[in-house]
């Protein structure tokens, strides 16, 4: 149900606010229990509509979910796997992304698994071919349908492979490991994601016996194991929603200070949130993001796999560089459609050009391919209210960082898709003081 949020713009948000576990590692965290032979516990969990759709896929396959909530706390319970019913499996179909992982686990839980047709936010193809090569790699007989993927293992069982990624994609580099570490012998993966996410999917499996090492060049190298065991793992923090924070302090001349941020998984960021203009103090608990007063500078950006500047960070950013002095240019290299969202803000009074060139350091694979990959924004420009429809999940949150940002009372639609990736984000936008309220009366986290 998509609900309608009235917000009265021009206020500096101003508070504290906690963020738990990132909604890009929890998920595929739950889908590793499959692999357990033992219950598994997983803490810092969010309440998010991404793992809620996974608690519902592992229960459909036999596995007890229990999820204290307040706490953040989930124990899951692998021992009584079975196949799903396919009325259950096809009920989450278009839901999430995360049941592409759930292949190599069932093939090694029960030998042939069918997975629903994915979602996901509308910013780009979104393919899933690396993940099938991958799969097939190991041996095992995929077969892409209309309504899903059905695969099954081969009688010898699922073997090693020698994977080579055209592109460092998360999902891939994921579907890899979660494939690996119980197939026959060794793995390799070279071209690998080596996200915190990742890194932290690497410390889950190795705490339940797997043998993962990650080299310096990008290669992964997996040894099969026959059997692994639960695990306990406290989530790394969301460092997408504490950045987008960020940006909101610094658009709305605010200054939030986020509890559970993690400074080594967004060093990055800070380096650009400095040199626009932005400013921040460090402490064990997290990270405070203020305004410190005088004007944004503009900054040339390149989005990037790890370590480079996060593709899911620019979206709320770009809201902040409108109110910079002066040009700024953003390169998005890992996805070719991911500018939708600033439509509403040029709507709402921001200056921003569309290119489809790559106007960053290095030529990306988007750059003769007619994609509006670019974008330069001219600022600072005022922005009025307006009423406008969210795009994506993160388009979805810099549209309400701009309503926020802006002059005059906006009304932002479709906003349910945000609570995909940020939990409770209305009743965080009520400890910053932000003059929000549904209008339809609905209710969402
Ligand atoms: C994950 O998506 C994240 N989602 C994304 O966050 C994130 O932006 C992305 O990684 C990059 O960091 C989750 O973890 C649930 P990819 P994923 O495979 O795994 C191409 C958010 O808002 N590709 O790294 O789907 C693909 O087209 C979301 O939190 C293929 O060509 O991303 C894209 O250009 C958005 N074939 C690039 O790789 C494939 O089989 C990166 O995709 C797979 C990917």
């Amino acid at each position: 149900m998509s609900s309608v949020l009235r917000v009265e713009g021009g206020h500096p948000l101003s508070g504290t606010i906690t963020v738990r576990g990132a909604k890009n590692f929890v998920p595929k965290a739950m889908v590793a229990s499959l692999l357990g032979s033992q219950p598994s516990r997983l803490d810092n969990v969010p309440l998010i509509r991404d793992v809620d759709v996974v608690s519902d896929l592992l229960g459909a396959h036999g596995v007890q979910v229990s999820f204290d909530q307040a706490a953040g706390s989930m124990t899951l319970d692998p021992r009584n796997v079975q196949r799903a019913r396919r009325s259950d499996i096809d009920a989450l179909g278009g839901a999430s992304r995360i049941p592409i992982l759930f292949c190599g686990p069932l093939l090694h839980q029960l030998g042939e698994a069918f997975i629903p047709e994915l979602g996901g936010c509308n910013i780009g193809g979104r393919p899933i071919d690396f993940h099938l090569e991958t799969l097939r790699k190991f041996g095992a007989n995929v077969e892409k349908r209309e309504d899903g993927v059905h695969i099954t293992k081969p009688s010898g069982g699922l073997h090693g492979a020698i994977v080579e990624l055209p592109f460092p994609s998360v999902g891939a580099t994921e579907q890899t490991l979660l494939t690996a570490v119980r197939a026959e012998g060794s793995t390799t993966l070279r071209g690998a994601a080596v996200e915190p996410e990742i890194m932290d999917l690497i410390n889950v499996l190795q705490k339940m016996g797997a043998i993962i090492s990650v080299d310096t060049d990008r290669t992964i190298r997996i040894e099969g194991v026959d059997s692994l065991t639960g695990y306990t793992h406290r989530a790394l923090p969301d460092r997408i929603e504490a950045a987008s924070w960020g940006a909101a302090a610094l658009a709305t001349h605010g200054d939030i200070t986020v509890l559970g941020a993690h400074q080594p998984d967004m060093t990055t960021f800070l380096n650009i949130f400095r040199k626009v203009g932005g400013a921040f103090d460090i402490d064990e608990d997290g990270i405070r993001f203020f305004h410190p007063g005088g004007d944004l500078k503009p900054a040339a950006l390149e989005t990037a796999v790890h370590p480079g500047f996060m593709t899911d960070w620019q979206q709320p950013l770009v809201v902040a560089l409108t109110q910079a002095k002066g040009l700024s240019i953003v390169h998005e290299t890992v996805y070719e459609k991911r500018f939708g969202f600033t439509k509403a803000l040029v709507k709402m009074g921001a200056n921003i050009q569309l290119y489809r060139e790559c106007l960053g350091a290095t030529p990306c694979r988007f750059g003769q391919r007619n994609f509006f990959h670019s974008a330069v924004i001219s600022g600072p420009t005022p922005l009025m209210a307006a009423d406008i429809e969210v795009p994506d999940l993160r388009g979805g949150f810099s549209h309400l960082i701009a309503a926020l940002a802006a002059k005059g009372t906006s009304t932002v639609s479709g906003v349910d898709v945000i609570s995909r990736g940020y939990e409770h984000f209305l009743s965080k936008l009520g400890q910053l003081d932000a003059r929000v309220a549904y209008v339809d009366g609905a209710t969402s986290r």
